[in-house]
């Protein structure tokens, strides 16, 4: 399993991996129905590659995607940012989830992001799960037009330990 950044042409993964994800997924991914499609306007807006307001980290799976976690803000230098993570179902409960969005948790705090927002359906357990194992068993929604919110500081996910590059490896040794 491989776990990087977005990288362009990433989009035309995300559509191959429509067949590994049910309609009930998308669904609750994207909070409509979604006859089993992911919406045309979201392709368009992941072609669009990261930037300031969108970033993303991906799994992929002998070059097959296999889930990503994603976050966007407006305007692009707000410290709040909306999370969402889609993962294709054979990998649900294995872990993919949680380890997406720590991995990505590096970059949120590079890019100035402090505080994690996210809106979920009542019935969607699996994501009220991810939300308890990322920030703790204490974190509880409130209740705004039909869906649980919930917003909590990023500092209480804890990230994925950082392995330096090469590169870095080097700097280090040259400093020392
Ligand atoms: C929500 C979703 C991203 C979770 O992905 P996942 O890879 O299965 O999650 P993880 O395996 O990392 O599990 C995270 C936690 O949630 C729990 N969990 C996962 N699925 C669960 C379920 N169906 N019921 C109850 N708890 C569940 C896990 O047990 C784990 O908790 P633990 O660490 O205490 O054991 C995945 O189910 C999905 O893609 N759903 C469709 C899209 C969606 O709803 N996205 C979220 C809204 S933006």
């Amino acid at each position: 399993m491989l776990i990087r950044p977005w990288q362009t042409g990433d989009e035309h993964l995300a559509v191959k991996m429509e067949r590994h994800l049910s309609a009930r997924s998308i669904d609750r991914r994207f909070l409509v129905g979604s006859g089993g499609r992911l919406p045309r306007f979201y392709l368009r807006h992941i072609a669009a590659g990261a930037r300031p307001e969108w970033d993303a980290q991906v799994a992929l799976d002998d070059g097959e995607l296999c889930g990503w976690a994603e976050y966007g803000r407006r305007p692009a230098c707000s410290p709040a940012a909306d999370l969402a993570v889609l993962v294709a179902d054979p990998w649900h409960r294995t872990g993919l989830a949680t380890a997406l969005v720590r991995a990505l948790v590096h970059r949120m705090i590079a890019a100035g992001v402090r505080t994690i927002e996210a809106d979920v359906t009542s019935g969607n357990a699996a994501s009220h799960g991810l939300i308890r194992a990322l920030a703790g068993a204490q974190q509880s929604p409130s209740y705004a037009d039909g869906l649980l919110h919930y917003s909590f500081d990023l500092s209480l996910v804890p990230p994925e330990p950082q392995v330096p590059t090469a590169a870095a490896r080097r700097r280090r040794a040259e400093a020392q």
